[in-house]
C-alpha cells in the first residue's frame, strides 16, 4: 500500500536519505530501525508529505502523493495516521476535544455521533471517564493512549508510530506495545513502527527496514534480521541490548 521509490531527501548539502526504495506490506507490522539521527523521522514525515524529497516518489495505493492537489492529499492523509514522537496533544484542549479534532475537521458528523466515536476509540485504548481531563493532568502513558485514540478516530488503513515507547517505564511501554498489536489485529491496520527499543521490536516486528548512513541496510523478515550475520546489524542489536 505504501511504497517508497528511489527516494532522496536532503537539507542543503546534507543528504539524509539516499535513493531508498521499499514497500510497507499491508496488514503487517514493519519496524523501521536505525541509530539516532539516521533519518527515521524524516522518512515518516516525507511519507506524510510534511517534507519534500529532492528526487524519488512516495506511492500510496499506487498514487504519487507529490503529484496530488491539496484536496486529494487530504483524502489520502485520512488513510494514514501518525503517532508523533511527542504525542503532540494540544495542551489547551481537553481529551474529548483532542480526539474529536480530526473528526470535526474531516467529516460532517454531528456532536452526538462524534461523542459516540470518541468514547468508542478511548475504550479501545483502555481509557474511560477522562473526556474532560486536560493533557497536563495525564501521565505519559495515558497521553500516548489518547494520541492513539485520536490516530484511529478516522479508522485509518495505516498508522505510523514514531518512537511509541521511548521515555515510558517498561510496564507502560509493554502496554503500548500490546495496543499496537491489538490495533493491527482488531482493526486490520498496516503498522509502521519507528523504534530502537529492542524489546518492542522483539514483541511485534514482522518485517524490519533498517537505515544506516542514508541507505537501507536490511529489508526483510524480523526472524532473518535477528539472526543476521551482517556486522552492522549485529553491533546494533548488541549495543541496544547491553548499553
Ligand atoms: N527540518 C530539518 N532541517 C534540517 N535538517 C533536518 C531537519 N529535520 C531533520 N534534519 C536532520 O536530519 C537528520 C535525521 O533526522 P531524524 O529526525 O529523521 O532522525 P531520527 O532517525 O528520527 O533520530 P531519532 O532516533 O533521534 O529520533 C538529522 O541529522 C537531523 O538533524
Ligand atoms: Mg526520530
Amino acid at each position: 500500500m505504501i511504497e517508497v521509490k528511489n527516494l532522496t531527501v536532503a537539507f542543503g548539502e546534507k543528504t539524509i536519505l539516499e535513493n531508498i526504495s521499499t514497500k510497507f506490506i499491508k496488514n503487517k507490522i514493519t519496524v523501521v530501525a536505525g541509530q539516532s539521527g539516521t533519518g527515521k523521522s524524516v522518512l515518516m514525515k516525507t511519507i506524510e508529505r510534511m517534507m519534500s524529497p529532492s528526487s524519488g516518489k512516495v506511492l500510496i495505493d499506487g498514487i504519487d502523493i507529490f503529484s496530488l492537489s491539496n484536496k486529494d492529499l487530504k483524502k489520502i492523509r485520512m488513510k494514514i495516521s501518525m503517532l508523533f514522537q511527542s504525542s503532540a496533544l494540544l495542551d489547551s484542549l481537553n481529551v474529548f476535544q483532542n480526539v474529536a479534532l480530526p473528526i470535526f475537521e474531516h467529516t460532517n458528523k454531528n456532536e452526538n455521533e462524534i461523542l459516540k466515536i470518541v468514547k468508542e476509540k478511548l475504550e479501545l485504548v483502555g481509557l474511560k471517564d477522562i473526556l474532560e481531563k486536560m493533557p497536563s493532568e495525564l501521565s505519559g502513558g495515558m497521553r500516548k493512549r489518547v494520541a492513539l485514540a485520536r490516530a484511529i478516530a478516522l479508522e485509518p488503513e495505516c498508522i505510523i508510530y514514531d518512537e511509541p515507547t521511548t521515555g515510558l517505564d517498561p510496564l507502560i511501554a509493554l502496554e503500548i506495545v500490546k495496543l499496537i498489536s491489538k490495533m493491527q489485529k482488531h482493526l486490520n491496520i498496516t503498522s509502521i513502527v519507528i523504534t530502537h527499543d529492542l524489546d518492542c521490536i522483539d514483541k511485534i516486528a514482522e518485517n524490519v527496514v533498517m537505515l544506516n548512513n542514508g541507505k537501507i541496510c536490511f529489508d526483510g523478515f524480523y526472524k532473518d534480521f535477528k539472526n543476521s550475520e551482517n556486522s552492522f546489524i549485529k553491533k546494533f542489536l548488541f549495543q541496544y541490548r547491553y548499553l
